[in-house]
């Protein structure tokens, strides 16, 4: 599914993003021209970004202790 249409960037593509350390929008801007036309996509791809941190932060917790744990919530990511 596409996040950002302007500039056919994915879900798949944002995700794996985070997964290389990207952290704002400015960032998915940077390395993937998301958020360069209209700019309508920014909300959702910081959501995005977001629920991808929580994600494997809740991931990463799990595997570090073999059972499922609650973790604190990442901080939201910035526009900048
Ligand atoms: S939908 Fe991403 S810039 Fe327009």
């Amino acid at each position: 599914m596409y996040v950002c249409n302007c500039a056919g960037v994915t879900q798949r593509q944002v995700r794996q993003a985070v997964n290389d350390g990207a952290t704002t929008v400015k960032q998915l801007k940077s390395e993937l021209g998301l958020a360069s036309g209209c700019g309508q996509c920014a909300c959702d791809a910081r959501e995005l970004i977001f629920d991808t941190m929580l994600a494997n932060a809740t991931a990463t917790g799990a595997a570090a202790t073999g059972m499922a744990v609650s973790v604190g919530q990442p901080a939201r990511p910035s526009f900048a």
